[in-house]
């Protein structure tokens, strides 16, 4: 179909100031995105870093949030009058990021644009965001996202085309003045890619056989679509085995943010006393994250990124051999004691997926993973919650034991690494900004000094350089590593929208057999008070307890 564009105007603006992306692109209130001309600046300054930006192809969608419909229209008509070549967009708006990444390097676009803010809460009082992903497919490194924000602190104008809304639920192609839009089935190209990694065939004999069960969780958020298709249209789980899978815009009131707190449901069932499923997984707003229990049984996300690594070799994909790993500096170690007995390099980078981008493109590593619930490998440049759970799923069909004895082997073999994350949410900044003060001036008087059965060795504020380019981030957590190998991590998150969010990361490792049957937060217990104590958060914060506890 033809679409006739009215004209095209250029809006004059006065620059916003406060467009700096965070982690994970630009996350803000709905309500800020909404205010006059603050979303099409942001667009605007995106295009206008993109120098062959021209008759080039963007991939676009969201994960379906509050404001994801009118978002998209403004990027046609912004797309059109900037004169974007093709828009490839998934129907109804919808996309996960990691199909995003995939629909890049498949149609060699130049790039794409996901609305997405992720875990955060939706609706008209939640969270809105823009994330843009290079033509790797992987998140903009930080050198583009600062010239994003410094173009649109400078930016005084942006052009737009004025047009009737398109129609986004019928697949389909349109051309609007000389740009083409074509709709596409959010969910095929994904699914294809999958069953290229994955042994679907055993996969499928386990979903349909009668010893097993599972649940997966889509929190009404973007995998929904995906799930069905794949688990129980493809691989024919029995229909009901993904629960919550119509992505809403307010995601049922809920946090899509898979984690126990937040999959409430799916963790009831999976803790049940009696006929609990064999497996349960959850994935978050844009589906980059998941969560993995068994029966009776919670998957820390550091574990199984190291389950996966030690595992790869039965999946099809990976059967030759992973190249590398890597982890963010704050994500257990429990994979390094894996690449240790491969012989194969563990890189540690700063949060955020960005961080992989090179190390994937250079063939540096195969696999790579977050404590935050996300993991993923060079299939895609992003993390990917539903690729985590059929990766589960293909090892459970291979190995036919169940989650939790796999989980305990892979303790005996490896040791154990106890971990936590305590997130202290909505603190004023300035009480965030003199805690780290404090902490930063009191790091060169940490080592040797004891604390209960701790001595710490080093104190560090970690400084990464990318082993590609060379580029250096500093600044990217406060490091405290004691003589057990015992490790305390304090953090700002950067993703947040709403105060300050401080993360503390607790971890101690452990080998012997009797050692592993302790509570988590039992037994990190003298390292929780030791970071409370370091850091003075209740003397900064007035917090006696964390808000979250993952
Ligand atoms: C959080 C996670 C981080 C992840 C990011 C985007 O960022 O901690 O690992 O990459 O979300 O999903 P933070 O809020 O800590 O900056
Ligand atoms: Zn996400």
């Amino acid at each position: 179909m033809i679409i006739k564009t009215i004209r095209t105007s250029t809006v004059k603006i006065t620059p916003f100031k406060d467009q700096k992306p965070g982690t994970s692109g630009l996350r803000k209130t709905v309500k800020q995105f909404q205010a006059l001309d603050y979303f099409p600046a942001f667009i605007q300054s995106i295009f206008n870093s993109l120098p062959t930006l021209r008759n080039s192809t963007l991939i676009l969608g969201g994960d379906g949030r509050y404001f994801n419909r009118e978002a998209i229209q403004i990027i046609l008509r912004m797309a059109s009058a900037n004169r974007v070549g093709k828009i490839i967009l998934g129907q109804s708006g919808i996309l996960s990021t990691p199909a995003t990444s995939n629909l890049i390097t498949l149609h060699k676009a130049l790039g794409g644009i996901i609305l997405s803010a992720s875990h955060n809460a939706g609706g008209p009082l939640g969270d809105f965001g823009v994330k843009f992903n290079t033509s790797n497919g992987g998140p903009a490194p930080e050198k583009l996202t600062e010239e994003i924000f410094r173009i649109s602190s400078n930016l005084r104008e942006y052009k737009i085309t004025n047009i009737h809304p398109i129609p986004l639920d019928k697949l389909g192609e349109y051309q609007l003045g000389d740009m083409e839009i074509e709709i596409i089935d959010p969910v095929k190209d994904y699914a294809e890619l999958m069953a290229k990694i994955f042994n679907f065939e055993k996969i499928s004999s386990l979903l349909k056989s009668d010893n097993f069960s599972m649940c997966f969780d889509a929190m009404h958020a973007v995998t929904g679509p995906y799930a069905h298709t794949i688990l129980e249209e493809q691989l024919g789980a029995p229909k009901g085995s993904v629960i919550r899978g119509q992505p809403l815009p307010n995601f049922g009131g809920g946090h899509p943010d898979p984690n126990l707190a937040h999959a409430k449901q799916l963790v009831e069932m999976m803790y049940r006393e009696e006929n609990a499923p064999n497996f349960g997984a959850a994935s978050d707003g844009d589906g980059d994250r998941n969560m993995i229990m068994g029966d009776y049984f919670f998957v820390t996300p550091s574990d199984s990124l190291a389950i996966l690594a030690a595992n790869a070799h039965l999946i099809p994909a990976y059967r030759d051999g992973i190249k590398g790993v890597a982890r963010s500096m704050p994500t257990s170690e429990a994979v390094d004691k894996v690449a240790e007995k491969m012989g194969i390099n563990c890189f540690e980078t700063p949060t955020g997926w960005k961080f992989f981008s090179n190390l994937l493109d250079s063939n540096k590593i195969s696999i790579c993973g977050e404590e935050s619930f996300g993991t993923g490998s060079n299939h895609v440049n992003e993390k990917d919650g539903l690729w985590a759970v059929l990766f589960w799923l293909n090892i459970l069909a291979e190995r036919k034991e169940s989650v939790e004895n796999i989980v305990r082997q892979h303790w005996a073999e490896y040791g154990r690494n106890y971990y936590t994350r305590h997130d202290y949410e909505q603190i004023p900044f300035k009480s965030a900004e003199a805690l780290f003060e404090n902490l930063r001036e009191n790091l060169k008087l940490l080592p040797h000094k004891q604390f209960k059965e701790h001595t710490v060795v080093t104190a560090d504020d970690f400084t990464y350089e990318d082993p590609i380019d060379k580029s250096i981030s500093e600044n990217q957590g406060i490091r405290i590593i004691f003589d057990d190998g015992s490790r305390i991590i304090f953090r700002l998150s950067g993703t947040g929208t709403e105060g300050a969010t401080l993360r503390v990361y607790i971890e101690k490792y452990v080998t012997e057999l009797d050692q592993f049957e302790m509570e988590t937060q039992e037994a990190l217990e003298t390292l929780i008070q030791t970071a409370e104590f370091i850091a003075d958060i209740k003397g900064y914060t007035g917090r006696t307890k964390p808000t979250v506890i993952t």
